[in-house]
C-alpha cells in the first residue's frame, strides 16, 4: 500500500535565473535553475510548472518531474523532452535568462521497506532520478531504455547522475544490450516491486513482461495537468478504485488499478 503526501499545499511562483540548458540529444534538454527554496524542498516525486515565457503566452506552465537538486547552489534540474510549441520555447532559454516556475507539485514517491527496481523509458527517467540518489539502498536495479544512436550525451548525463544505471538501445548502438526485459526478472521477490515511467508503449511492454505479477508492477502516470493542486480535475483518471487525480492522490498506480487503453 502506496501512502502519499503531496507537496504541503505550498506552492509559489519564483522567478529563476537559467543556470544551464544543455541538449543530451536533439529532442531532450537538462534544464537546471537557480531556486534556492524549491532546491530545498523538493523531494522525490515532486514536480515543477515550468513556464515557457515571463509573458501570458502561453498561459499554462508546462509540468516536468524535479530530476536533480543541489540544495547548497540552490539549483534545481528538470529534464524534458521537446513535443510541442512550449517546450520549443523554453528550449530557447540560455544561462541568466529569467523563467518563471511554479512549484512544488505531486506526490511524494514512497519510502519503505521494499526494494525497488526503477525502470524507464526516454525522458521517463527523470522522475526517478532523486529517489535513486537520496534513497540509493532502496533501489535494487535501476535501467533505462533509449532509441540508441544520438542518446550517447544522454546516457554520460545518466550514469554521471545514477552510476547504478544500466542504459538498454533499442539499436543495441551502446549500453548493456537491447532491452531491459531480457534482464529484468520476471517474477520478484515478496519484498520487490517495480515502478516503471515512460511512454504508453513501455508500460504496455512492462506489463506483459509481469502478467504474472500485475500487484508487484507501479506506473508513473504523465496525464496532462493544467492546475497541478487538485482543483480542475483535469489530470483525474479512471482506477478500480475510482476516479483519482494524478497530481495530487498518488504518486504511483498499481498496473491492476488502471487501463492503459484509451
Ligand atoms: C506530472 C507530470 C510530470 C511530467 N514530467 C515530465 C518530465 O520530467 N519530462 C518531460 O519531458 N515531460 C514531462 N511531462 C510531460 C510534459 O509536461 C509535456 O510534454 C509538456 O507539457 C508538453 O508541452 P508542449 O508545450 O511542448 O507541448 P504541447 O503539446 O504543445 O502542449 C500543449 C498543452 O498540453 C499540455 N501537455 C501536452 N502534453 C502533455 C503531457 N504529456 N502532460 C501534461 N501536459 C501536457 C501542455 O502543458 C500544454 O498546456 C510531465 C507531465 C506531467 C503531467
Ligand atoms: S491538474 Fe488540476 S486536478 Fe490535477
Amino acid at each position: 500500500m502506496h501512502e502519499c503526501s503531496c507537496s504541503e499545499g505550498n506552492i509559489y511562483d519564483f522567478i529563476c535565473e537559467v543556470v544551464s540548458s544543455e541538449a543530451l540529444t536533439n529532442k531532450m534538454t537538462w534544464l537546471t535553475v537557480k531556486c534556492p527554496e524549491l532546491a530545498r524542498r523538493a523531494r522525490p516525486g515532486n514536480c515543477v510548472m515550468v513556464f515557457p515565457s515571463l509573458g501570458l503566452d502561453p498561459i499554462l506552465g508546462r509540468p516536468f518531474a524535479v530530476a536533480d537538486v543541489d540544495p547548497e547552489k540552490g539549483e534545481l534540474s528538470v529534464c524534458y523532452a521537446l513535443v510541442g510549441r512550449g517546450t520549443k520555447m523554453l528550449d530557447e532559454a540560455k544561462r541568466g535568462d529569467k523563467l518563471r516556475v511554479r512549484g512544488l507539485f505531486g506526490t511524494h514517491l514512497p519510502v519503505g521497506e521494499k526494494k525497488i527496481h526503477l525502470a524507464s523509458g526516454g525522458v521517463g527517467v527523470a522522475i526517478f532520478l532523486l529517489y535513486n540518489k537520496i534513497y540509493r539502498d532502496k533501489v535494487a536495479g535501476f535501467y533505462l531504455g533509449v532509441p540508441g544512436k544520438g542518446y550517447e550525451r544522454c546516457a554520460e548525463k545518466i550514469s554521471a547522475l545514477a552510476p547504478n544505471a544500466k542504459i538498454f538501445c533499442d539499436d543495441g548502438a551502446f549500453g548493456a544490450g537491447d532491452s531491459m526485459f531480457k534482464i529484468l526478472p520476471k517474477e520478484l521477490g515478496e519484498n520487490e516491486e517495480i515502478w516503471t515511467c515512460g511512454p504508453l508503449g513501455f508500460f504496455k511492454a512492462a506489463q506483459r513482461h509481469f502478467a504474472a505479477q500485475p500487484e508487484k508492477l507501479f506506473f508513473s502516470l504523465e496525464n496532462r495537468m493544467a492546475c497541478g493542486y487538485g482543483g480542475c480535475m483535469g489530470c483525474v483518471v479512471e482506477t478500480a478504485n475510482g476516479l483519482k487525480r494524478v497530481c495530487v492522490d498518488q504518486s504511483l498506480f498499481r498496473s491492476d488499478e488502471v487501463s492503459l487503453d484509451d
